[in-house]
């Protein structure tokens, strides 16, 4: 039976004190929306509906993928957004799964298992169970002294003995598309001036029709963000998750609980990630890596064998058995070739640098292409800006750039040149000379063996 989606993403999200729309809250480096919506995707096969408020392109721009927008005039409810839905919906498929962007934690396997359900069921609606302490707001499901269901209760609307009900209505649903249309119309505002898609279960009821219910397994995943605190929480178990999976992969953690790797990295096996270390965007790393202690890597590439200690890196390229660190900064565009070393203080931005180059203290590298094996001395920098653009610098291969050279680009430095201590250089060296002094000049040529 084809069965399509809805995610419901068009609310107000007052509880959350915070200018930023609910739906675009991060959580584990994605969109809050983006989580639901791929669960979906994955449990149905199909692009989902997202029902968004007027005016969303930021939200819009969230969501990965083809999804189909659904746009939800007024917040007036749930039941009045899912209805929303009915224009592209109606007719198209003969299941209807309908979750909402604020229960990120649902997987794909649970919904999966929520659509079998209602497969397998006669009456028009399979709903997904759980119990956890606290209700953290959820409504409540009745049920009648014979454990049949009457209804679902709204914590706003609950009597003292309906709030301490333990079995509470997770926000994910199963319907049977043509029941579903034909009974929304018929929900009623509530006092609260909304329409309840829950109320959908007390009208199923009052005609007879049987409720199946799928109990969570997992009641993390039953993390629903109404508020700041939750999304803490649902970030934990977000976390513990990503973790989980990659230790199952091979990847090794000290200590998973301070290791923050979000949703889009891929880490390859015997890699060793320790505490607090942030793997961020895209970033992939190889295997038999030591990542951490104290770094950042963002949208980072890192071949297999690096070493990457208390650093930030973004954007960069590592080929194999690189080694960096402690606190170094490589910046979008570097690019360090096989065995290169940058260690303390070292900034590279919109560089190359070729294989075996070794940068070991305090040196700025920007737009510069450096050979196979140079020697970066203590306190080099390229001075790459001259107020108005950026020079490039290049250094040929096997060359030895001296302590606290200024490189004035643009420059270029020959291959197996070098450059005396503290030499500022304004014009280029040949190959195979000495350059020294401010301004740096040749003062003689080297032979091979020097
Ligand atoms: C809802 C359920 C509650 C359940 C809980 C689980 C209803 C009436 N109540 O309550 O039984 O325990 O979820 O998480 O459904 N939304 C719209 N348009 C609207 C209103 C809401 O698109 O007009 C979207 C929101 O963006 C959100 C979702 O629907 O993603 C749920 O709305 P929310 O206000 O969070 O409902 P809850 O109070 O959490
Ligand atoms: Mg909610």
């Amino acid at each position: 039976m084809r069965c399509e989606a809805i995610v419901l993403a068009a609310g107000l999200g007052t509880r959350m004190n915070s200018a930023m729309p609910k739906v675009l809250q991060p959580l584990g480096g994605w969109p809050l929306l983006r989580w639901s919506v791929e669960a979906c995707r994955q449990a149905t096969g199909e692009e989902p509906h997202v029902v968004i408020p007027p005016e969303a392109d930021e939200i819009r721009q969230a969501v990965g993928g083809e999804v189909h927008f659904v746009v939800q005039a007024e917040p007036l409810g749930t039941g009045h957004a899912a209805l929303q839905a009915a224009g592209a919906l109606n007719g198209k498929s003969e299941l209807l799964l309908v979750t909402s962007a604020d229960m990120p934690l649902l997987t794909s396997d649970t919904l999966r298992g929520l659509i079998e359900v209602q497969q397998a069921n006669v009456g028009p609606v399979t709903l997904l169970t759980t119990e956890s302490d606290p209700p953290r707001g959820f409504g409540r499901v009745e049920r009648d002294p014979r454990g049949k269901i009457v209804g679902i209760i709204e914590e706003a609307q609950a009597s003292p003995v309906q709030l301490g009900l333990k079995e509470l209505n997770v926000g994910a649903y199963c319907f049977r598309a043509a029941w579903l249309w034909e009974q929304l119309p018929k929900v009623q505002k509530s006092a609260k001036g909304e329409y309840y898609l829950t109320d959908l279960v007390g009208l199923a009821t009052a005609s007879g029709q049987p409720i199946a219910v799928l109990k969570l397994a997992d009641p993390n995943e039953a993390i629903g963000i109404n508020t700041l605190e939750h999304l803490a929480e649902a970030e934990a178990a977000i976390r513990r998750r990503i973790n989980r999976e990659l230790m199952a992969k091979g990847v090794r953690f000290l200590d998973p609980e301070t290791t923050y790797v979000e949703a889009g990295v891929r880490v390859a096996s015997d890699t060793v990630l320790l505490p607090n270390t942030h793997l961020q965007g895209e970033t992939v790393i190889g295997s038999g890596c030591q990542i951490g202690p104290n770094s950042i890597l963002r949208n980072a590439q890192v071949g297999d064998r690096c070493r990457i200690e208390a650093s930030v890196v973004e954007g960069a390229v590592l080929e194999q058995d690189v080694e960096v660190g402690p606190f170094a900064r490589l910046r979008p565009g570097a690019r360090l070739g096989a065995g290169v070393h940058v260690g303390n203080f070292g900034e590279i931005k919109s560089s190359t640098l070729g294989p075996g180059v070794k940068v070991g203290h305090f040196s700025y590298l920007g737009d510069a292409t450096i050979g196979k094996g140079v020697n970066i001395g203590a306190g080099t920098i390229t001075c790459n800006f001259d107020g108005k653009q950026k020079h490039a610098t290049t250094i040929g291969e096997g060359a030895f750039i001296g302590s606290d050279t200024m490189l004035v680009a643009p420059v270029n430095v020959g291959a197996g040149a070098r450059t005396g201590a503290g030499a500022v250089v304004t014009k280029d060296v040949p190959a195979n000379t000495l350059a020294a002094g401010v301004p740096a000049r040749v003062i003689r040529k080297l032979n091979p063996r020097d």
